[in-house]
């Protein structure tokens, strides 16, 4: 059988560790690409992961490269090329110089695995969903985007944390933008069933739901530089549930047009991810101040791809 290929674009810190998740579940082969400055460090961190099969037990061929040539034919690509926030930025800050890079990227990874499933992961996300979507010319099906896991999973990490129980037994959805756009869904959230609300106060799911929203700030802060550990778990999260076909359920920055009232923009909402991509989108009942959240988050994701087809007008 022929295995998976897996290309991860940028080998810093979130591509890096996209690459040691997927070489340890034994997803397939993967391709390490960074900017011919950082080949030897795209090289480098291959060979180091390499060695670690004999010791974690895993198969798998990782080769780091400035080569497109050497991604052709992936069935994932994971772009995380692209500036990270430094302490005082915001995610939108970045902008103007991701937008430039996330632009060059998807071209090249178009041209060569015209049939790949892309998962953004650069920063601000929902405008390089955006972006990556125009500049490939991908269906929208091939196009999504990692947040919803990151901020989900931070979510029930604060919620198990607060609990004193097993992060396992949370299950918990969100909606909307990445972070501080995060619209939080306590009703959808249970821990083995039993709704979150009989277990906690409001006021504690709301501490904890707030801090999942800075969760990417927090870290910022602490370590000059952001997140990478759990941003690349939730991008192979959702990158196994491509490569096996699992059919999750997943929340990504997918294409909306009628769902949600969205109106043809990349929005986190729960969908099944599968060999094709994105392959619905579900639509949940929201109550009158979820609607109103959610409405708030969609027009955060206007104003930014706004911004995106302002400064770049060919992207509109
Ligand atoms: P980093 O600085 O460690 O790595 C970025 C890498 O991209 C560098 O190695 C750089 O050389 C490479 N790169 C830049 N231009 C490139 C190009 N044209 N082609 C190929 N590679 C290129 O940054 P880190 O921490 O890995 O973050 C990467 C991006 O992911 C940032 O934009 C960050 O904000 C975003 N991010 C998004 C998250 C999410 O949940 N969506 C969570 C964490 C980070
Ligand atoms: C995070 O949420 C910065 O988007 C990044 O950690």
């Amino acid at each position: 059988m022929r295995r998976a290929k897996i290309s991860v674009i940028g080998a810093g810190n979130v591509g890096a560790t996209c690459a040691h998740w997927a070489a340890a579940k034994e997803l397939g082969d993967v391709v390490l690409l960074d900017i011919p400055d950082k080949e030897g460090v795209a090289k480098g961190k291959a060979l180091d992961l390499s060695c670690c099969g004999p010791m974690e037990r895993f198969d798998a061929n990782i080769h780091g490269t400035a080569d497109y040539a050497d991604t052709a034919g992936s069935d994932v690509v994971i772009v995380t090329a692209g500036l990270p926030r430094k302490p005082g930025m915001s995610r939108d800050d970045l902008i103007g110089t991701n937008v430039k890079i996330v632009r060059s990227v998807t071209e090249q990874v178009a041209k060569h695995s015209p049939d790949s499933i892309m998962i953004l992961v650069s920063n601000p996300l929902d405008a390089m969903v955006y972006t990556a979507w125009k500049s490939s010319g991908f269906p929208t099906s091939q196009i999504v985007g990692q947040a919803g896991c990151l901020d989900v999973a931070r979510y029930r990490a604060f919620l198990a944390m607060k609990l004193g129980c097993s992060v396992e037994d949370i299950s918990a959805l969100l909606l909307g933008g990445h972070g501080d756009d995060m619209v939080p869904l306590p009703r959808y959230t249970s821990v083995h069933g039993i709704p979150v609300s009989q277990l906690l106060s409001e006021a504690e799911i709301t501490e904890c739901v707030n801090r999942a929203k800075v969760g990417g700030g927090e870290i910022v802060k602490l370590m000059g530089t952001s997140a990478y550990y759990a941003p690349a778990s939730g991008s192979v999260q959702m990158a196994e549930s491509i490569i096996k076909d699992k059919k999750r359920i997943l929340p990504c920055a997918a294409f909306c047009d009628s769902e949600y009232g969205v109106g043809g923009y990349f929005v986190g909402v729960p969908c099944i991810l599968g060999s094709a991509g994105v392959e619905k989108v579900i639509e949940i009942d929201l109550d009158e101040t979820e609607r109103a959240l959610m409405d708030e988050s969609i027009s955060h994701v206007k104003d930014l791809v706004g911004t995106v087809t302002e400064m770049f007008p060919d992207l509109a």
